[in-house]
Protein backbone atom coordinates (compact mmCIF):
# COMPACT_ATOMS: atom_id res chain seq x y z
CA UNK A 1 0.00 0.00 0.00
CA UNK A 2 1.37 3.70 -0.98
CA UNK A 3 0.85 6.62 1.17
CA UNK A 4 -0.81 9.55 -0.48
CA UNK A 5 1.95 12.72 -0.44
CA UNK A 6 -0.67 14.66 1.81
CA UNK A 7 -0.64 11.44 4.22
CA UNK A 8 3.06 11.98 4.86
CA UNK A 9 2.92 14.44 7.66
CA UNK A 10 0.48 11.93 9.35
CA UNK A 11 2.81 9.50 9.03
CA UNK A 12 5.66 10.94 10.71
CA UNK A 13 3.69 12.52 13.07
CA UNK A 14 2.13 9.11 14.10
CA UNK A 15 6.38 7.48 14.07
CA UNK A 16 7.38 10.65 15.95
CA UNK A 17 4.81 9.91 19.29
CA UNK A 18 5.44 5.77 18.60
CA UNK A 19 8.89 6.78 19.33
CA UNK A 20 8.73 9.63 21.78
CA UNK A 21 6.19 7.14 23.87
CA UNK A 22 8.57 4.52 23.48
CA UNK A 23 11.86 6.91 24.91
CA UNK A 24 9.71 8.05 27.83
CA UNK A 25 8.48 4.41 28.60
CA UNK A 26 12.09 3.02 28.48
CA UNK A 27 13.38 6.10 30.53
CA UNK A 28 10.92 5.41 32.76
CA UNK A 29 12.09 2.22 33.37
CA UNK A 30 15.80 3.21 33.69
CA UNK A 31 14.54 5.40 36.07
CA UNK A 32 12.70 3.20 38.12
CA UNK A 33 15.38 0.54 38.04
CA UNK A 34 17.96 3.20 39.19
CA UNK A 35 16.07 4.04 42.65
CA UNK A 36 15.59 0.27 43.01
CA UNK A 37 19.21 0.51 42.76
CA UNK A 38 20.09 3.24 44.93
CA UNK A 39 17.76 2.58 47.60
CA UNK A 40 19.24 -0.96 47.64
CA UNK A 41 22.74 0.51 47.59
CA UNK A 42 23.37 -1.78 44.66
CA UNK A 43 26.93 -1.45 43.05
CA UNK A 44 28.44 -3.02 39.60
CA UNK A 45 29.14 -6.08 39.06
CA UNK A 46 32.62 -7.45 37.36
CA UNK A 47 32.49 -7.97 33.72
CA UNK A 48 34.05 -11.28 32.05
CA UNK A 49 36.23 -9.96 29.67
CA UNK A 50 34.74 -10.51 26.17
CA UNK A 51 35.88 -10.53 22.57
CA UNK A 52 32.39 -9.90 21.82
CA UNK A 53 31.09 -7.86 24.40
CA UNK A 54 27.82 -7.27 22.64
CA UNK A 55 26.60 -10.39 21.81
CA UNK A 56 28.75 -12.81 23.84
CA UNK A 57 29.08 -15.33 20.65
CA UNK A 58 32.72 -16.22 21.76
CA UNK A 59 31.55 -17.24 25.01
CA UNK A 60 29.10 -19.27 23.79
CA UNK A 61 31.38 -21.04 21.36
CA UNK A 62 33.61 -21.55 24.36
CA UNK A 63 31.23 -23.11 26.16
CA UNK A 64 30.50 -25.54 23.47
CA UNK A 65 33.97 -26.78 22.95
CA UNK A 66 34.91 -27.16 26.37
CA UNK A 67 31.77 -29.13 26.55
CA UNK A 68 32.98 -31.02 23.64
CA UNK A 69 36.03 -31.73 25.49
CA UNK A 70 34.50 -32.48 28.69
CA UNK A 71 36.35 -29.40 30.23
CA UNK A 72 33.00 -27.35 31.01
CA UNK A 73 33.26 -27.62 34.95
CA UNK A 74 36.62 -27.12 35.03
CA UNK A 75 36.39 -23.88 32.61
CA UNK A 76 33.61 -22.66 35.20
CA UNK A 77 35.58 -22.85 38.05
CA UNK A 78 38.47 -21.40 36.45
CA UNK A 79 36.45 -18.43 35.60
CA UNK A 80 35.25 -18.28 39.02
CA UNK A 81 38.76 -17.87 40.32
CA UNK A 82 39.40 -14.73 37.81
CA UNK A 83 36.54 -12.56 37.69
CA UNK A 84 35.08 -13.75 41.47
CA UNK A 85 32.20 -15.30 42.90
CA UNK A 86 29.85 -13.11 40.74
CA UNK A 87 30.55 -11.93 37.60
CA UNK A 88 28.29 -10.56 34.28
CA UNK A 89 28.00 -11.85 31.07
CA UNK A 90 25.63 -11.86 28.23
CA UNK A 91 24.53 -14.66 25.68
CA UNK A 92 23.30 -11.96 22.61
CA UNK A 93 20.99 -9.91 23.95
CA UNK A 94 20.32 -11.45 27.24
CA UNK A 95 22.50 -10.46 30.32
CA UNK A 96 23.61 -13.06 32.43
CA UNK A 97 24.88 -13.26 36.40
CA UNK A 98 26.89 -16.02 36.78
CA UNK A 99 27.24 -16.98 40.99
CA UNK A 100 28.67 -18.79 43.30
CA UNK A 101 27.59 -17.23 46.23
CA UNK A 102 25.23 -19.17 48.68
CA UNK A 103 23.51 -15.92 49.43
CA UNK A 104 22.52 -15.17 46.17
CA UNK A 105 21.52 -18.74 45.45
CA UNK A 106 19.25 -18.78 48.86
CA UNK A 107 17.80 -15.47 47.11
CA UNK A 108 16.55 -17.06 44.14
CA UNK A 109 15.59 -20.33 45.18
CA UNK A 110 14.01 -19.10 48.49
CA UNK A 111 13.77 -15.81 49.74
CA UNK A 112 12.64 -14.40 46.05
CA UNK A 113 11.64 -17.34 44.56
CA UNK A 114 8.42 -15.41 43.21
CA UNK A 115 10.83 -12.72 41.26
CA UNK A 116 12.20 -15.85 39.48
CA UNK A 117 10.83 -18.45 36.85
CA UNK A 118 12.28 -20.94 34.91
CA UNK A 119 12.89 -18.59 31.50
CA UNK A 120 12.89 -20.24 28.38
CA UNK A 121 13.81 -23.45 29.39
CA UNK A 122 10.62 -25.21 27.72
CA UNK A 123 12.40 -23.87 24.69
CA UNK A 124 15.46 -26.60 24.96
CA UNK A 125 13.84 -29.13 27.04
CA UNK A 126 10.46 -29.11 25.56
CA UNK A 127 10.79 -31.90 22.84
CA UNK A 128 12.23 -34.67 24.91
CA UNK A 129 10.17 -33.17 28.26
CA UNK A 130 6.67 -31.47 27.08
CA UNK A 131 5.37 -29.44 30.06
CA UNK A 132 6.19 -31.33 33.18
CA UNK A 133 7.29 -30.77 36.91
CA UNK A 134 10.78 -29.64 35.11
CA UNK A 135 9.79 -27.17 32.24
CA UNK A 136 6.89 -25.39 34.39
CA UNK A 137 6.33 -22.84 36.54
CA UNK A 138 3.23 -21.00 38.39
CA UNK A 139 -0.19 -23.50 38.64
CA UNK A 140 1.23 -26.18 36.36
CA UNK A 141 4.55 -26.89 38.42
CA UNK A 142 2.44 -26.78 41.88
CA UNK A 143 -0.48 -28.94 40.25
CA UNK A 144 2.61 -31.21 39.15
CA UNK A 145 4.70 -31.55 42.69
CA UNK A 146 1.25 -32.28 44.17
CA UNK A 147 0.53 -35.37 42.51
CA UNK A 148 4.21 -36.69 42.91
CA UNK A 149 5.08 -35.71 46.30
CA UNK A 150 2.78 -38.01 47.65
CA UNK A 151 4.87 -41.03 46.68
CA UNK A 152 7.67 -39.89 48.61
CA UNK A 153 5.85 -39.97 52.20
CA UNK A 154 8.20 -41.68 54.70
CA UNK A 155 6.69 -44.73 54.79
CA UNK A 156 7.02 -45.61 51.03
CA UNK A 157 10.19 -44.69 50.48
CA UNK A 158 11.15 -46.04 53.76
CA UNK A 159 10.11 -49.56 52.25
CA UNK A 160 12.87 -51.21 50.96
CA UNK A 161 11.36 -54.31 49.19
CA UNK A 162 11.69 -52.84 45.75
CA UNK A 163 15.40 -52.35 46.51
CA UNK A 164 16.33 -55.68 48.12
CA UNK A 165 14.26 -57.91 44.90
CA UNK A 166 16.53 -56.06 42.43
CA UNK A 167 19.73 -56.46 44.48
CA UNK A 168 19.60 -60.39 42.99
CA UNK A 169 19.43 -59.07 39.51
CA UNK A 170 22.36 -57.17 39.89
CA UNK A 171 24.75 -59.32 42.32
CA UNK A 172 24.16 -62.26 39.17
CA UNK A 173 25.71 -59.36 36.48
CA UNK A 174 28.86 -58.21 38.54
CA UNK A 175 31.31 -60.70 37.89
CA UNK A 176 33.33 -62.10 41.28
CA UNK A 177 36.61 -63.35 39.85
CA UNK A 178 38.15 -59.82 39.34
CA UNK A 179 36.75 -59.35 35.62
CA UNK A 180 36.28 -55.67 34.97
CA UNK A 181 32.80 -54.49 34.59
CA UNK A 182 31.50 -50.76 34.24
CA UNK A 183 29.24 -50.36 37.23
CA UNK A 184 27.95 -47.24 35.57
CA UNK A 185 25.74 -49.01 33.16
CA UNK A 186 24.40 -51.37 35.88
CA UNK A 187 23.46 -48.59 38.11
CA UNK A 188 21.62 -47.06 34.84
CA UNK A 189 19.42 -50.43 34.92
CA UNK A 190 19.05 -51.05 38.57
CA UNK A 191 17.57 -47.60 38.59
CA UNK A 192 15.09 -47.84 35.88
CA UNK A 193 13.71 -50.76 37.12
CA UNK A 194 13.19 -49.32 40.99
CA UNK A 195 11.86 -45.84 39.39
CA UNK A 196 9.15 -47.76 37.55
CA UNK A 197 8.36 -49.51 39.56
CA UNK A 198 8.22 -47.18 42.18
CA UNK A 199 6.43 -44.50 40.77
CA UNK A 200 4.43 -46.11 37.85
CA UNK A 201 3.51 -49.50 39.42
CA UNK A 202 5.41 -51.79 36.31
CA UNK A 203 9.41 -52.72 36.06
CA UNK A 204 10.48 -52.43 32.96
CA UNK A 205 12.80 -54.98 34.13
CA UNK A 206 15.78 -53.77 32.22
CA UNK A 207 18.48 -55.86 34.66
CA UNK A 208 16.22 -58.96 34.20
CA UNK A 209 16.79 -58.10 29.95
CA UNK A 210 20.29 -58.16 30.45
CA UNK A 211 20.74 -61.31 32.35
CA UNK A 212 18.89 -63.19 29.49
CA UNK A 213 21.49 -61.69 27.19
CA UNK A 214 19.14 -60.22 24.69
CA UNK A 215 19.51 -56.86 23.55
CA UNK A 216 16.55 -54.94 24.09
CA UNK A 217 14.60 -52.31 23.45
CA UNK A 218 16.29 -50.86 26.82
CA UNK A 219 19.29 -50.61 25.49
CA UNK A 220 18.21 -48.55 22.71
CA UNK A 221 16.35 -46.10 25.34
CA UNK A 222 19.13 -45.56 27.19
CA UNK A 223 21.23 -44.32 24.60
CA UNK A 224 18.70 -42.39 23.20
CA UNK A 225 17.92 -41.04 26.23
CA UNK A 226 21.18 -40.16 26.99
CA UNK A 227 21.94 -38.96 23.74
CA UNK A 228 18.54 -36.46 23.85
CA UNK A 229 19.53 -34.99 27.03
CA UNK A 230 22.92 -34.10 25.99
CA UNK A 231 20.89 -32.42 23.12
CA UNK A 232 19.32 -30.37 25.05
CA UNK A 233 22.45 -29.47 27.53
CA UNK A 234 23.49 -28.06 24.00
CA UNK A 235 20.38 -26.51 22.72
CA UNK A 236 20.51 -24.81 26.62
CA UNK A 237 24.15 -23.50 25.86
CA UNK A 238 23.11 -22.52 22.17
CA UNK A 239 19.87 -20.17 23.73
CA UNK A 240 17.99 -18.76 20.86
CA UNK A 241 20.78 -19.49 18.26
CA UNK A 242 20.04 -23.45 18.52
CA UNK A 243 17.05 -22.71 15.42
CA UNK A 244 20.20 -22.41 13.34
CA UNK A 245 21.26 -25.62 14.17
CA UNK A 246 18.95 -28.62 13.26
CA UNK A 247 19.99 -32.15 15.14
CA UNK A 248 17.97 -34.84 13.80
CA UNK A 249 19.31 -37.42 15.72
CA UNK A 250 17.93 -35.65 18.77
CA UNK A 251 14.68 -35.70 17.39
CA UNK A 252 14.82 -39.18 16.36
CA UNK A 253 16.15 -39.98 19.87
CA UNK A 254 12.94 -38.03 21.22
CA UNK A 255 10.52 -40.34 19.93
CA UNK A 256 12.44 -43.41 21.50
CA UNK A 257 11.90 -41.93 24.60
CA UNK A 258 8.27 -40.91 23.89
CA UNK A 259 7.86 -44.52 22.61
CA UNK A 260 9.03 -46.15 25.91
CA UNK A 261 6.85 -43.84 27.94
CA UNK A 262 3.89 -44.91 25.56
CA UNK A 263 3.33 -48.11 27.34
CA UNK A 264 3.17 -46.64 30.66
CA UNK A 265 0.78 -44.32 29.29
CA UNK A 266 -1.51 -47.14 28.53
CA UNK A 267 -1.71 -47.70 31.91
CA UNK A 268 -2.53 -44.76 33.09
CA UNK A 269 -5.47 -44.30 30.83
CA UNK A 270 -6.42 -47.79 31.55
CA UNK A 271 -6.62 -47.61 35.20
CA UNK A 272 -8.46 -44.30 34.73
CA UNK A 273 -11.42 -46.17 32.94
CA UNK A 274 -11.24 -48.29 35.64
CA UNK A 275 -10.60 -45.95 38.85
CA UNK A 276 -13.65 -45.83 40.49
CA UNK A 277 -14.04 -49.83 40.88
CA UNK A 278 -10.63 -50.49 41.83
CA UNK A 279 -10.51 -47.72 44.39
CA UNK A 280 -13.76 -48.99 45.93
CA UNK A 281 -11.49 -52.52 46.04
CA UNK A 282 -8.50 -51.39 46.96
CA UNK A 283 -9.71 -49.16 50.23
CA UNK A 284 -9.64 -52.09 51.96
CA UNK A 285 -6.11 -52.75 51.12
CA UNK A 286 -4.67 -49.24 51.49
CA UNK A 287 -2.52 -49.95 48.63
CA UNK A 288 0.48 -47.75 48.56
CA UNK A 289 0.03 -44.42 46.41
CA UNK A 290 1.47 -44.77 42.63
CA UNK A 291 2.34 -40.61 40.49
CA UNK A 292 0.84 -43.00 37.68
CA UNK A 293 -2.84 -43.68 38.99
CA UNK A 294 -2.37 -40.40 41.02
CA UNK A 295 -1.80 -38.50 37.66
CA UNK A 296 -3.88 -40.78 35.85
CA UNK A 297 -6.96 -39.75 38.53
CA UNK A 298 -6.20 -36.17 37.43
CA UNK A 299 -6.27 -36.11 33.91
CA UNK A 300 -6.95 -38.10 30.95
CA UNK A 301 -5.11 -35.99 28.53
CA UNK A 302 -2.11 -38.42 26.48
CA UNK A 303 0.18 -36.10 25.85
CA UNK A 304 -0.17 -34.65 29.74
CA UNK A 305 0.35 -37.85 31.19
CA UNK A 306 3.24 -38.72 28.68
CA UNK A 307 4.81 -35.56 29.89
CA UNK A 308 4.75 -35.67 33.67
CA UNK A 309 5.86 -39.20 32.91
CA UNK A 310 9.08 -38.85 31.10
CA UNK A 311 10.03 -35.59 33.68
CA UNK A 312 9.90 -37.92 36.81
CA UNK A 313 11.38 -40.94 34.48
CA UNK A 314 14.43 -38.61 34.03
CA UNK A 315 14.37 -37.65 37.64
CA UNK A 316 14.24 -41.12 38.81
CA UNK A 317 16.63 -42.99 36.30
CA UNK A 318 19.72 -40.59 35.74
CA UNK A 319 20.13 -38.64 39.29
CA UNK A 320 20.31 -42.00 41.56
CA UNK A 321 22.60 -43.70 38.86
CA UNK A 322 24.55 -40.98 38.65
CA UNK A 323 25.13 -40.93 42.32
CA UNK A 324 26.18 -44.26 42.48
CA UNK A 325 28.47 -44.29 39.76
CA UNK A 326 30.28 -40.96 40.40
CA UNK A 327 30.44 -42.68 44.60
CA UNK A 328 32.19 -45.95 42.90
CA UNK A 329 34.35 -44.49 40.75
CA UNK A 330 35.94 -42.34 43.72
CA UNK A 331 35.35 -45.35 46.16
CA UNK A 332 37.56 -47.88 43.58
CA UNK A 333 40.11 -45.14 43.74
CA UNK A 334 40.30 -44.91 47.60
CA UNK A 335 40.56 -48.64 48.83
CA UNK A 336 41.16 -46.64 52.59
CA UNK A 337 37.53 -45.40 52.12
CA UNK A 338 36.00 -48.80 51.13
CA UNK A 339 37.62 -50.49 53.34
CA UNK A 340 36.47 -48.05 56.31
CA UNK A 341 33.08 -48.62 55.08
CA UNK A 342 33.42 -52.20 55.35
CA UNK A 343 34.19 -51.80 59.10
CA UNK A 344 30.99 -49.96 59.71
CA UNK A 345 28.70 -52.21 57.67
CA UNK A 346 29.78 -55.33 59.27
CA UNK A 347 27.66 -54.18 62.54
CA UNK A 348 24.85 -55.32 60.21
CA UNK A 349 25.96 -58.74 60.41
CA UNK A 350 25.30 -59.56 56.79
CA UNK A 351 21.77 -58.91 57.19
CA UNK A 352 20.28 -56.38 54.82
CA UNK A 353 19.69 -53.19 56.75
CA UNK A 354 16.42 -51.47 57.74
CA UNK A 355 15.46 -48.35 57.29
CA UNK A 356 16.47 -47.13 60.55
CA UNK A 357 19.76 -48.74 60.14
CA UNK A 358 20.75 -47.46 57.17
CA UNK A 359 20.31 -43.93 58.72
CA UNK A 360 22.50 -44.98 61.01
CA UNK A 361 25.43 -45.48 58.84
CA UNK A 362 27.86 -42.44 59.67
CA UNK A 363 30.55 -43.06 57.34
CA UNK A 364 27.73 -43.96 54.43
CA UNK A 365 26.14 -41.01 55.21
CA UNK A 366 29.73 -39.27 54.46
CA UNK A 367 31.02 -41.02 51.44
CA UNK A 368 27.63 -40.39 49.82
CA UNK A 369 27.84 -36.63 50.89
CA UNK A 370 30.92 -36.06 49.80
CA UNK A 371 30.59 -37.78 45.96
CA UNK A 372 27.50 -35.55 45.76
CA UNK A 373 29.73 -31.72 47.10
CA UNK A 374 32.81 -32.96 44.38
CA UNK A 375 30.26 -34.44 42.02
CA UNK A 376 27.11 -32.93 42.28
CA UNK A 377 24.22 -34.66 39.73
CA UNK A 378 23.01 -31.39 38.99
CA UNK A 379 26.28 -28.88 38.23
CA UNK A 380 24.78 -25.82 37.75
CA UNK A 381 21.15 -24.37 36.92
CA UNK A 382 19.91 -21.22 35.94
CA UNK A 383 16.65 -18.90 36.79
CA UNK A 384 14.86 -16.60 34.92
CA UNK A 385 14.31 -13.07 36.34
CA UNK A 386 10.53 -12.19 35.74
CA UNK A 387 10.47 -9.17 37.97
CA UNK A 388 13.64 -6.24 38.56
CA UNK A 389 15.12 -7.09 41.77
CA UNK A 390 18.52 -7.08 43.63
CA UNK A 391 21.27 -10.11 45.09
CA UNK A 392 22.40 -9.19 47.95
CA UNK A 393 26.26 -9.85 47.26
CA UNK A 394 28.18 -9.64 44.12
CA UNK A 395 28.68 -6.24 43.68
CA UNK A 396 31.18 -3.36 44.24
CA UNK A 397 35.25 -4.24 43.86
CA UNK A 398 34.90 -6.47 47.09
CA UNK A 399 31.81 -8.41 45.61
CA UNK A 400 30.17 -7.62 48.50
CA UNK A 401 27.49 -5.12 47.64
CA UNK A 402 23.93 -6.08 46.67
CA UNK A 403 23.74 -5.95 43.07
CA UNK A 404 20.42 -4.82 40.75
CA UNK A 405 18.92 -7.82 38.65
CA UNK A 406 17.07 -6.39 35.93
CA UNK A 407 13.95 -7.85 34.70
CA UNK A 408 14.78 -10.80 32.06
CA UNK A 409 18.33 -11.42 32.75
CA UNK A 410 19.30 -14.93 34.06
CA UNK A 411 20.95 -15.50 36.81
CA UNK A 412 23.02 -18.88 36.89
CA UNK A 413 24.59 -20.42 39.55
CA UNK A 414 27.18 -23.53 39.74
CA UNK A 415 26.65 -25.81 42.41
CA UNK A 416 30.17 -27.41 41.51
CA UNK A 417 32.22 -24.25 41.75
CA UNK A 418 30.20 -23.05 45.18
CA UNK A 419 31.43 -27.16 46.42
CA UNK A 420 35.15 -26.28 45.52
CA UNK A 421 35.19 -23.12 47.20
CA UNK A 422 38.25 -23.47 49.57
CA UNK A 423 36.97 -20.94 51.89
CA UNK A 424 34.02 -23.53 52.59
CA UNK A 425 35.55 -26.39 52.48
CA UNK A 426 39.33 -26.17 53.24
CA UNK A 427 42.77 -26.00 50.77
CA UNK A 428 41.82 -29.70 49.81
CA UNK A 429 38.03 -28.91 48.52
CA UNK A 430 38.51 -30.55 45.22
CA UNK A 431 39.83 -34.34 47.39
CA UNK A 432 37.83 -36.78 47.85
CA UNK A 433 37.79 -37.19 51.82
CA UNK A 434 34.56 -38.32 53.33
CA UNK A 435 36.07 -37.50 56.95
CA UNK A 436 35.44 -33.89 56.62
CA UNK A 437 32.04 -34.41 57.15
CA UNK A 438 32.66 -35.60 60.29
CA UNK A 439 33.00 -31.20 61.32
CA UNK A 440 30.46 -29.86 58.27
CA UNK A 441 27.25 -28.56 58.83
CA UNK A 442 26.72 -26.93 55.65
CA UNK A 443 24.19 -24.45 55.07
CA UNK A 444 23.31 -23.02 51.83
CA UNK A 445 27.04 -23.56 50.75
CA UNK A 446 26.19 -27.29 49.61
CA UNK A 447 23.09 -28.03 47.47
CA UNK A 448 22.96 -31.54 45.48
CA UNK A 449 19.47 -31.51 45.82
CA UNK A 450 18.32 -27.62 45.57
CA UNK A 451 16.41 -25.38 48.14
CA UNK A 452 13.41 -23.41 48.60
CA UNK A 453 9.80 -24.91 47.31
CA UNK A 454 11.82 -26.37 44.62
CA UNK A 455 13.66 -28.73 46.45
CA UNK A 456 14.25 -32.05 45.39
CA UNK A 457 11.49 -33.87 46.05
CA UNK A 458 13.24 -37.17 45.49
CA UNK A 459 15.78 -36.47 47.83
CA UNK A 460 14.95 -39.08 50.37
CA UNK A 461 14.50 -41.77 48.36
CA UNK A 462 17.75 -41.22 46.42
CA UNK A 463 19.73 -41.57 49.53
CA UNK A 464 18.02 -44.36 50.79
CA UNK A 465 18.42 -46.13 47.45
CA UNK A 466 21.81 -45.35 46.75
CA UNK A 467 22.70 -46.01 50.46
CA UNK A 468 20.80 -49.62 50.62
CA UNK A 469 23.05 -50.78 47.06
CA UNK A 470 26.12 -49.59 48.26
CA UNK A 471 25.86 -51.80 51.78
CA UNK A 472 24.78 -54.54 50.15
CA UNK A 473 27.67 -54.21 47.65
CA UNK A 474 29.67 -53.93 50.24
CA UNK A 475 28.41 -57.19 51.91
CA UNK A 476 28.91 -59.18 49.24
CA UNK A 477 32.47 -57.86 48.27
CA UNK A 478 35.49 -57.46 50.00
CA UNK A 479 37.97 -56.04 47.32
CA UNK A 480 36.88 -53.36 44.77
CA UNK A 481 39.47 -52.17 42.90
CA UNK A 482 39.60 -49.22 39.48
CA UNK A 483 40.34 -50.64 36.70
CA UNK A 484 40.23 -46.96 34.99
CA UNK A 485 43.90 -45.47 34.69
CA UNK A 486 42.65 -42.13 34.25
CA UNK A 487 41.09 -39.45 36.84
CA UNK A 488 36.95 -38.81 37.09
CA UNK A 489 36.13 -36.56 33.76
CA UNK A 490 33.14 -35.31 33.66
CA UNK A 491 30.06 -36.27 31.35
CA UNK A 492 27.48 -33.44 31.56
CA UNK A 493 24.37 -33.93 29.90
CA UNK A 494 21.31 -32.41 32.66
CA UNK A 495 23.13 -34.66 34.89
CA UNK A 496 26.93 -35.28 35.61
CA UNK A 497 28.28 -38.97 35.24
CA UNK A 498 31.40 -40.10 34.79
CA UNK A 499 32.66 -39.88 31.32
CA UNK A 500 34.60 -43.11 30.98
CA UNK A 501 31.85 -45.02 33.16
CA UNK A 502 32.72 -47.05 36.20
CA UNK A 503 35.37 -49.55 35.61
CA UNK A 504 36.06 -51.77 38.64
CA UNK A 505 36.65 -54.78 39.29
CA UNK A 506 34.94 -57.06 42.49
CA UNK A 507 36.00 -60.11 44.67
CA UNK A 508 33.91 -61.64 47.43
CA UNK A 509 36.14 -62.56 50.70
C1 LIG B 1 21.13 -38.19 43.91
C2 LIG B 1 19.95 -38.06 43.42
C3 LIG B 1 19.27 -36.76 43.12
C4 LIG B 1 19.76 -35.49 43.03
C5 LIG B 1 21.20 -35.04 43.25
C6 LIG B 1 18.66 -34.62 42.69
C7 LIG B 1 18.76 -33.25 42.52
C8 LIG B 1 17.72 -32.43 42.16
C9 LIG B 1 17.85 -31.02 41.89
C10 LIG B 1 19.15 -30.22 41.96
C11 LIG B 1 16.63 -30.55 41.57
C12 LIG B 1 16.27 -29.12 41.16
C13 LIG B 1 16.17 -28.99 39.67
C14 LIG B 1 15.74 -27.61 39.26
O1 LIG B 1 15.03 -26.93 39.98
O2 LIG B 1 16.12 -27.14 38.19
C15 LIG B 1 15.72 -31.67 41.65
C16 LIG B 1 14.39 -31.58 41.42
C17 LIG B 1 13.57 -32.66 41.39
N1 LIG B 1 13.89 -33.97 41.71
FE1 LIG B 1 15.66 -34.65 42.29
N2 LIG B 1 17.53 -35.36 42.58
C18 LIG B 1 17.86 -36.67 42.83
C19 LIG B 1 17.01 -37.75 42.79
C20 LIG B 1 15.70 -37.70 42.52
C21 LIG B 1 14.83 -38.84 42.42
C22 LIG B 1 15.27 -40.28 42.61
C23 LIG B 1 13.60 -38.37 42.10
C24 LIG B 1 12.33 -39.09 41.86
C25 LIG B 1 12.18 -40.34 41.68
C26 LIG B 1 13.70 -36.93 42.01
C27 LIG B 1 12.67 -36.08 41.69
C28 LIG B 1 12.78 -34.73 41.51
C29 LIG B 1 11.68 -33.90 41.06
C30 LIG B 1 10.29 -34.36 40.71
C31 LIG B 1 12.18 -32.59 41.00
C32 LIG B 1 11.45 -31.33 40.58
C33 LIG B 1 11.04 -30.55 41.80
C34 LIG B 1 10.33 -29.26 41.45
O3 LIG B 1 10.68 -28.58 40.48
O4 LIG B 1 9.41 -28.94 42.19
N3 LIG B 1 14.99 -36.56 42.27
N4 LIG B 1 16.41 -32.80 42.02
Amino acid sequence: MFLMASQYPVALLVGAVVFLLYTITSLQRKYHQYRIARANHCQPVRFQVSKDPFLGLDSIRDNIDCAKKHILLERSLSRFRQYGNTFRTRRLRTPIIVTREPQNIKTILSLRFKDYGLGNRIHAFGPLLGHGIFTSDGEHWAHSRAMIRPNFVKDQVAHLDIFEDLMGDLLALIPTDGTTVDMQELFFSYTIDSATEFLFGHSVQSLKKRLSGVETDENDFASAFNYAQDAIATSTRLGPLRHLFRDRKAAQCNRVCHELVEQFVEKALQYRANYQEEAAVDDEKKPRYLFLQGLAQQTGDRTRIRDELMNVLLAGRDTTASLLSNMFFMLAKHPRVWQKLREEVASLQGRAPTYAQLRNLTYLKYCMNESLRVHPVVPSNARFAVTDTVLPVGGGLDGNAPVFVPKGSIVAYNVYSMHRREDFYGSDAGEYRPERWADLRPGWEYLPFNGGPRICVGQQYALTEAGYVTVRLVQQFSVLESRDPGPWEENLTLTLCSRNGTKVSFQSS
